[in-house]
């Protein structure tokens, strides 16, 4: 195998995953709208990697764009990147989000039909497993049921959009990746997580705050079960999770086959903080507001199903994290 499309691969996640692609000599060609990624990722993904990968300006949604080019192209796989990703503004704009994350899927996924292309590896999310009594979250578990935003609904009909096509052809290979909280960036400094708009995330916003950008950093709740009463989630280095999908490509059948990429091991809202504060060397301004409606206290994968079967785990941390995010910021 070795002509992979990227969609969204100028993007935050893309871009770390084409690095890794790259260096191990795949042939990689990027379609993105750049709705929420910048042109210039291409010239830092050449220097980081001393290869261009070829781009291509579509828009998932431009049926007759996209088909053009997969009748002038021939790929072996396709990792599927492109969606719209923040959770407040589906809230507000469900419309936007379903017609660009699950018709810009079905319009790639009839376009991979149409010209034989048979291999999809699909970035999904922690978000489908909704409301679980249990915190640490594995594969077997049930989806679909409390995702309390449009964002997370279009993971899981994805999900099972994928699930679906599989089912009806018996060529079709799916690999379906649960990311947990990605967060850091390549240690280059020289690409990273940089929203167009106002982040939802907490790495995104801690980097807003500490530019001086967002005055402080809210807190949602310091009154969970948990061990410092701020809510708990598994943030895993995107370097790790670029990893993880060059090591689900050896290992794709006919078939779904689905996985968790995290850590394994839950950190807090505080912990980071202080984790942040320790890198930079500077305090970070935060208040404690209110729980957010729709937050869980404490959330975490089971990564073992990966590592056993994908030969994958995480080498990084959460401090490797923070001096990444720090010297991409000095780059800013
Ligand atoms: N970052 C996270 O916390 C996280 C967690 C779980 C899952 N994911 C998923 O991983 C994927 C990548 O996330 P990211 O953080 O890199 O986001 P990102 O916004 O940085 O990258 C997504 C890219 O897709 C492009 N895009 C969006 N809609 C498109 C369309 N219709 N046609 C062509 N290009 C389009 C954007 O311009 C952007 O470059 C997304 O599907 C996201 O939902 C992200």
């Amino acid at each position: 195998m070795k002509r992979i499309l990227v969609t969204g691969g100028t993007g935050y996640i893309g871009s770390h995953t084409v690095i890794e692609l790259l260096r191990r000599d795949y042939e990689i060609d990027i379609l993105d709208n750049l709705f929420n990624s910048k042109i210039t990722v291409l010239d830092k993904i050449e220097k980081i990697s001393g290869k261009r990968p070829n781009f291509h300006k579509i828009d998932l949604l431009d049926f007759e764009k996209t088909e053009e080019l997969f009748k002038n192209n021939q790929y072996d796989l396709v990792m599927h990147f492109a969606g719209l990703k923040a959770v407040g503004e589906s809230v507000e704009k469900p419309l936007k989000y379903y017609e660009n994350n699950v018709g810009g899927t079905i319009n790639l996924l009839k376009c991979m039909q149409k010209y034989d292309v048979n291999k999809i590896i699909f970035s999904s999310s922690a978000t489908v497993y909704g409301e679980q009594p249990i915190p640490k979250l594995d594969e077997t578990m049930p989806t679909g049921m409390g995702i309390t935003n449009p964002y997370g609904e279009t993971k899981h009909i994805i999900e099972e959009i994928l699930k679906d096509v599989v089912e009806s052809d018996n060529k079709f290979e799916a690999v379906i990746l649960r990311y947990f909280n990605p967060v850091g960036n390549h240690p280059s400094g020289l690409i990273g997580e940089d929203p167009n708009d106002i982040p939802n995330n907490l790495m995104p916003i801690i980097m807003k705050v500490s530019r001086g950008e967002i005055k402080e950093l809210s807190v949602y709740g310091d009154d969970y079960p948990t061990l410092d009463g701020s809510g708990v989630r598994d943030f895993i280095h995107v370097v790790d999770l670029a990893r993880g999908h060059v090591a689900a490509i050896d290992k794709m059948k006919p078939g779904v086959l689905i996985y968790n990429l995290g850590t394994g091991k839950g950190t807090s809202v505080f912990e980071m903080i202080k984790a942040f504060e320790k890198a930079s060397g500077k305090k970070l301004p935060y208040k404690v507001v209110g729980r957010r409606a729709g937050d869980l206290a404490e959330m975490f994968a089971d990564p073992s199903k990966a590592e056993k079967e994908l030969g994958w785990k995480t080498e990084l941390t959460v401090e490797d994290a923070m001096r990444d995010t720090i010297n991409y910021l000095n780059n800013l």
